[in-house]
């Protein structure tokens, strides 16, 4: 079996059988001087954390639910880069270990087909112009799909319900951590240009007609690129260029059939 190796993330591994978030501990440990590299692990969440002060829901046992501290040295406007390569060893890990494709809806969701399959909850600390820490938190739904939950703003699956098979979630998680690890020693090493195109290359959205919702605010458009600094770089319907730095995304499509306007995507 796979092992952490001589793993960052073996260096201060904590695992609660129930946790209120793996995130809010990790911020916690993180304001009282913990390392780089502190791994949280839990079984189950009481209050789990996503995106826009959502809940993030989970059975007992059945998925990936885990926090890590780092303590990079980027500035803040790189700090997406993290999300990113998450997102990227969680699409790689999850195919390795099941076969499952994997795609990136911006700005920090997995998905296989349209369904939500993972999040990641990016925090950070700043200290004037630096980055004190960065807490990036994944849940992943492997054995369990939240999909009866109410309150869902999305379609949701899991690994077990897109393919059939149980995964193993150590051998997930093990896979996951590696490669996360090799790929955040490259960006340390500033070698970003090969992370910047694969994460636009399994981006579900690139080129497709989307609307983004941020504070009262509507922006719609073509994806053309997610930019390094994780803003989305859309022409809009001018044929304007403009750059969206956060909010809430819907796909839409045009329908050809019917020429023009913009239609909810299925
Ligand atoms: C989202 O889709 O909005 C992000 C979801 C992130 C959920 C994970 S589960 C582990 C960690 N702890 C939390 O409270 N949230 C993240």
């Amino acid at each position: 079996m796979e092992t952490l190796g001589r793993s960052i993330f073996t260096r201060n591994l904590i695992y609660y059988e129930s946790a209120v978030s793996t995130n809010t501990l990790a911020k916690q440990l993180a304001q009282k001087g913990a390392s780089e590299g502190t791994l949280i692990l839990t079984e189950y969440q009481t209050a789990g954390r996503g995106r826009m002060g959502r809940k993030w829901l989970s059975q007992r046992y059945s998925n990936l639910l885990f926090s890590i501290l780092l303590r990079p040295s980027l500035p803040p406007h790189e700090i997406f880069v993290l999300t990113m390569i998450l997102a990227l060893a969680a699409m790689d890990g999850t195919n390795e270990s099941s076969g499952l494709q994997v795609t990136i809806k911006w700005p920090n969701d997995l998905y296989a087909g349209h369904k939500k399959l993972g999040g990641i909850l990016t925090e950070i600390s700043t200290k004037g112009k630096k980055v004190g820490y960065v807490v990036l938190g994944l849940g992943l739904n492997v054995n369990w799909n939240p999909e009866k939950e109410q309150d869902l703003l999305y379609p949701s699956t899991s690994i077990l319900a897109e393919t059939g098979l149980v995964t193993s979630r150590e051998q997930l998680l093990i896979s996951i951590l590696k490669r996360f690890e090799d790929y955040y020693l490259d960006i340390l090493k500033g070698e970003i240009e090969d992370y910047h195109r694969r994460w636009n290359e399994y981006s579900m959205i690139r080129g497709r007609a989307v609307e983004i919702a941020s504070e009262g605010e509507k922006a719609r458009g073509i994806v053309l690129l997610i930019d390094r600094d994780g803003a989305l770089l859309i022409r809009d319907e001018e044929g304007k260029e403009r750059k969206v730095f956060s909010g809430d995304l819907t796909i839409l499509r045009r329908d050809k059939d019917e020429g023009a306007g913009y239609g909810q995507a299925p």
